[in-house]
């Protein structure tokens, strides 16, 4: 593998699936494959669990870990072609982009949305353009429209705890304080139209996904109706794709509670963090044995062990 910003990139999902439970076992069983190798993390925006996870997954293959906080550390990046650039931006990201890819033999980048134009996020300009300028593999720390780590960690730890062969996945919307990048929900769909899972998603009217991502997936905007005999839920807030990365008005009643769980096979509940205690999730649920999000959080690691496994491999 020499880039992973999608489901589409993987050849196997559930060879994937499998590897990462395996080095979940054995974290330490590939040391000499990392070994002389060094990772480079690069964020554009705020991070816990990924800049975390993913360090802690290349240490366990023996690589070395470089972080670069470019948002707070680097020189404003300037992404424009043929920019003058005689205004703020101070380094261009075609030799940003070009250096730190002599430095490292992997990059892992991180880049949000500005959820103002909806064309420029989704042609993922920022992510691209380090694609096309750094000449070493990449891996997406999560980008504009696609968070696959989370997305690989979320079907992973579904894969473990499921006690049916098929079992049911709900993904519904939560409510929020502000407007969020649709980046996990679009990308838990496109994994989990692809697994061997029943897959609902549940959002007021007026949240719909692009449906390149939700191809396959059933969705109703009736939240009882979707929570009927779940297995997993699986609780995340987006914005609107259309009016493009807005917050509308109403659906506080969306919030998970312990009442609506009920209506689930008791669910497990899954969300990726950082989660608004008591707007998207009530403490009672988060509080409680159905919840599994520290689980979940815990398996960003072998997601990302997985992955640069993989991408070791084929240097
Ligand atoms: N879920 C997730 O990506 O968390 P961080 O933003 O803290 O990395």
């Amino acid at each position: 593998m020499k880039l992973f910003t999608s489901v589409n990139d993987v050849q196997d999902i559930n060879t994937l699936v499998a590897e990462g439970l395996q080095l979940k076992k054995d974290p330490y069983a590939f040391q000499q494959l990392g070994k002389n190798k060094t990772i480079g993390l690069v964020f554009l925006n705020p991070s816990l669990r990924t800049r975390m996870s993913t360090q802690k997954a290349a240490l366990n293959l023996g690589m070395n870990v470089m972080v670069l906080n470019m948002d707070k550390e680097g020189w404003a990046l300037e992404m424009q072609d043929g920019a003058v650039m005689n205004g703020n931006s101070v380094e261009h990201v075609k030799e940003a982009a070009a250096v730190l890819g002599q430095y490292v033999d992997i990059i892992g980048i991180r880049s949000f949305p500005g959820l103002k134009d909806r064309d420029e996020d989704y042609s993922e300009q920022v992510f691209n353009k380090f694609v096309q300028y750094c000449g070493v593999p990449v891996v997406s720390l999560e980008s504009a429209t696609r968070h696959p780590l989370q997305s690989l960690a979320d079907l992973i730890t579904i894969e473990e705890l499921k006690t049916k062969d098929r079992p049911k996945v709900v993904l519904t919307w939560a409510p929020h304080v502000k407007a969020l990048p649709q980046a996990v929900p679009n990308s838990f769909a496109e994994w989990m139209c692809k697994a061997d899972v029943d897959f609902v998603i549940a959002q007021p009217k007026g949240y719909e996904l692009s449906t390149e991502f939700t191809n396959g997936a059933t969705i109703t905007y009736n939240q009882d109706e979707a929570l009927k005999d779940a297995d997993f839920v699986y609780v995340k807030n987006w914005s609107a794709y259309e009016p493009y990365g807005q917050v509308l008005p109403g659906n506080a009643d969306w919030m998970l509670t312990a009442d609506k769980l009920k209506i689930t096979d008791n669910a497990k509940v899954m969300h990726c963090l950082p989660v608004r205690r008591n707007v998207e999730l009530s403490d009672e649920v988060l509080d409680s044995d159905n919840s599994i999000v520290v689980h979940e959080a815990g398996n960003r690691v072998w997601a990302a062990q997985a992955v640069l496994k993989q991408m070791l491999e084929n240097l």
